[in-house]
């Protein structure tokens, strides 16, 4: 336990001395993109970026406008007009140190995360303005590197020049219980089988929708996670920004 702690921060110390880099964690519905992300920007003092919040809130907006409904298919022309009165940022929660999403001035975090907005939000995030406007905040937020970002089309389109891309997957189980046990810890109880269902349901949107698809980047490292801790996972994206940096240009295209 000790030697490994030693390991995590030798690696840690080697790599802060060096330039910043964009890091892309892409991947399938309650993977733990987040949990990774978020542990990863805190050890390298990175900024941390969570684009499925940002197409969450958008989707609040236009269930507060009644724009689309569980069962009403979206009023995609009214959302595209109304786009422009939807102001977005990051700011950290200096409760919690956690970084919260502002709609218009809102901190809508408590909202965003029901099992209303994660059944409608990828027939939002399927629509080109709204990803267009998103990707053009995500790339005017990432710009200045040092910054972990986790989504579906990080690595692909958002930075296609990330220096790492990870592509997280779990097993289906795994993912339910874990987002299952995330619900119940804040008093909201679904089925086991509701959740795998709406998992699975988004991941078949998120994959076969016309705009930025989610796919694996080609030069992504596959991360699955079934059968590691946080800390494990940690420690093996650790010691790829290590490794990526100390390997020359040369031997990387070797790697
Ligand atoms: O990561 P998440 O589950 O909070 O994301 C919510 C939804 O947003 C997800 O179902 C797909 C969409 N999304 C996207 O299309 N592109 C991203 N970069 C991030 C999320």
């Amino acid at each position: 336990m000790r030697c490994k702690k030693w390991r995590i921060h030798f690696v840690f110390t080697k790599f802060i001395t060096l330039q910043k880099i964009t890091i892309a964690v892409d991947g399938y519905s309650s993977c733990g993109k987040s949990t990774l992300a978020k542990a990863l920007a805190q050890k390298l003092h990175y900024n941390y970026i969570d684009t499925g919040a940002m197409y969450r809130a958008v989707t609040l907006f236009a269930t507060r406008h009644n724009l689309v409904g569980l069962h009403k298919p979206v009023e995609v022309d009214l959302l595209i007009l109304k786009l422009d009165q939807v102001n977005l940022r990051f700011e950290i929660n200096p409760h919690t140190h956690h970084s919260d999403i502002f709609l218009n001035d809102e901190n809508v975090e408590p909202y965003i995360r029901s099992m209303e907005v994660s059944n409608i939000v990828s027939r939002v995030s399927a629509i080109k303005e709204v990803r267009e406007k998103m990707v053009a905040l995500q790339r005017q937020m990432g710009k200045g590197k040092g910054v972990v970002l986790d989504g579906r089309d990080i690595g692909t389109h958002v930075f296609p020049k990330a220096e790492l891309k990870l592509f997280m997957t779990a097993d289906t189980d795994v993912r339910a219980r874990r987002r299952h046990d995330e619900y119940s810890s804040k008093g909201q109880y679904f089925s086991l089988e509701e959740i795998k269902l709406n998992l699975l349901k988004r991941d078949q949107e998120d994959i076969n929708r016309k705009e930025s698809p989610l796919i694996k980047a080609d030069d992504a490292v596959v991360l699955d996670n079934s059968e590691l801790t946080r800390e494990e996972q940690l420690e093996f994206v650790l010691k790829l920004i290590a490794d990526l940096h100390f390997l020359s240009k040369e031997e990387q295209s070797h790697h």
